[in-house]
């Protein structure tokens, strides 16, 4: 039994105390907002995780779990201090902000009283355990206290994440001092993963690679995808074909609105932002990034080459969060489509089934105006009098829709599959007008229904990828 102390208790700070008090370790959780410290005493989480919640619960009734505002309570008499603040993107170029990072270490110096490892969990650029380390012992009062600092990136998935911290694929740990490392590498024995022991730098790096890698895939499919539509081969096919290689794999290779969340874009940036101040051109990492911003643009240009003006047009919105399981907004395709649709006078109706606070606080944050947005119950209801029906997140409960009776309830039965979750023939001989994402999709000449005269003449389509 080891006692821990985890600096910040999001995704990943709350993940790992809970899952090593689970352990049956000691774990005092420690965050600087006192809402969400008082909530989680109360046993209301901050964010929505699948498992996590019943898992609080038990280790806090066991007594090995702890939450406070106090850096002096947390940090009392611990042997590890994890790390597990934000790293934004930063203001300029991508760089990642470190002054959440620098923070926790300043807090740590103040109040650290005996020796301990500290172990940073937050993606940070490459150095940045020294930087953690200088901050440290500049703040320490004690002199007599010794640590080290051992780099331990984290690789969960949100969604998933009381399972991925569970089931590692690897533990990744860097640090000078290997006796450290060795120290913080008994903490995962329980969890019998393959351990990558290395020096403090290739830890940090390790974790921007894998992640610009997974970034990579998408977006390398997402590319593939264009030219499929344009050559009419399908997508979806294609990856399956190509998955089966053990060379390459199936995972990350579907086609869709592209990559969001809390980690790809702001690592990919951090990482080119690396590059380039290291003297480099990192130009499969921008053309990463471009193509990953192209693909929600390309749902926009697919409404328009459908509906022609938007202005006056309802759009509905199936799915917030960046990805299914998560409340999480950051970085959410949702955002720019309906930032987009929105100025260009088109009504929004949306619904998610877990991410509607989160998303109304995002969207506030970005200015965009919610009184042009309607936020339903479920899927029916935002099908209601819609012009077109855009799936941007594949929550299981869009997967099996009463797509008959979406099709009775929408004004023109436009759908466009951001997530290619749906079959074109099935969707055409229920009478949409369907689009997916690198897929072929039905007729090549589509009739738009005419009925409302407040919308757009009738018109006739060419399928995306046809030659004009
Ligand atoms: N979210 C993921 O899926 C994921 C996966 C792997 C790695 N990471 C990395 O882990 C780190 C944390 O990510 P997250 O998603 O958990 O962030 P988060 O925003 O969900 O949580 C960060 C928490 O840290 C707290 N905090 C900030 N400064 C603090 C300070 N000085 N002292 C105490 N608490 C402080 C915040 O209040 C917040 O509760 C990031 O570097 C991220 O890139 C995230």
């Amino acid at each position: 039994m080891s006692i821990i102390c985890v600096i910040g208790t999001g995704y990943v700070g709350l993940v790992t105390g809970t899952c090593f008090a689970d352990l049956g370790n000691q774990v005092t959780c420690v965050d600087i907002i006192p809402e969400k410290i008082e909530g989680l005493k109360q046993g209301i989480l901050p964010i929505y995780e699948p498992g996590l919640e019943e898992l609080v619960e038990r280790n806090v009734h066991a007594g090995r779990l702890h939450f406070t505002t106090s850096y002096k309570e947390g940090l009392d008499n611990c042997d590890f201090v994890f790390i597990a603040v934000n790293t934004p993107t930063g203001s300029s170029h991508g760089r990642a902000d470190m002054h959440y990072v620098e923070s926790a270490a300043r807090g740590i110096g103040q109040e650290l009283d005996h020796n301990a490892i500290i172990v940073n969990k937050s993606t940070v650029p490459v150095g940045s355990g020294d930087v953690v380390k200088r901050i440290i012992l500049n703040n320490l009062e004690r002199r007599d206290v010794s640590f080290a600092v051992v780099s331990n990136p984290e690789f969960l998935r949100e969604g998933s994440a009381v399972q991925d911290f569970l089931n590692p694929d690897r533990v990744v740990l860097g640090s000078s001092d290997s006796e450290a490392a060795n120290k913080v590498a008994t903490l995962y024995l329980p969890l019998r993963a393959p351990m990558v022991i290395t020096d403090l730098y290739t830890a940090e790096m390790i974790k921007y690679a894998s992640n610009a890698f997974l970034a990579t895939k998408i977006s390398f499919i997402n590319e593939i995808a264009q030219i499929c539509e344009r050559l009419g081969a399908d997508a979806k096919e294609v990856a399956a074909g190509m998955g089966y290689d053990k060379r390459i794999g199936r995972a990350f290779l579907d086609a869709g609105l592209g990559y969001g969340g809390s980690c790809f874009p702001k690592d990919v940036r951090a990482l080119a932002h690396m590059a380039a101040e290291a003297g480099l051109h990192p130009q499969l990492l921008h053309a990463v990034m471009d193509i990953n911003q192209d693909q929600r643009r390309l749902v926009v240009s697919k409404l328009s080459s459908m509906l022609g003006s938007l202005r006056g047009c309802t759009i509905g919105v199936l799915g917030l969060a960046f990805k299914p399981n998560t409340d999480d907004m950051r970085e959410a395709p949702s955002v720019d489509i309906i930032r987009w649709v929105s100025s260009q006078g088109a009504m929004v109706r949306a619904y998610d089934p877990v991410a509607r606070k989160t998303a109304q606080e995002a969207l506030e944050r970005e200015g965009i105006r919610l009184d042009t947005i309607t936020f339903c119950e479920d899927a029916y209801e935002v099908a209601h009098g819609a012009d077109a029906l855009v799936i941007v997140t594949e929550w299981n409960e869009f997967k099996s829709l009463n797509m008959p009776q979406i099709h009775s309830a929408m004004r023109r039965p436009i759908l466009i599959d951001g997530r290619n979750i749906y079959e074109a023939e099935e969707m055409n001989r229920l009478g949409f007008t369907y689009r997916a994402m690198g897929r072929s999709t039905g007729p090549a000449l589509t009739v738009l229904p005419s009925g409302d005269t407040s919308l757009p003449q009738q018109q006739t389509l060419l399928r995306e990828g046809d030659s004009k």
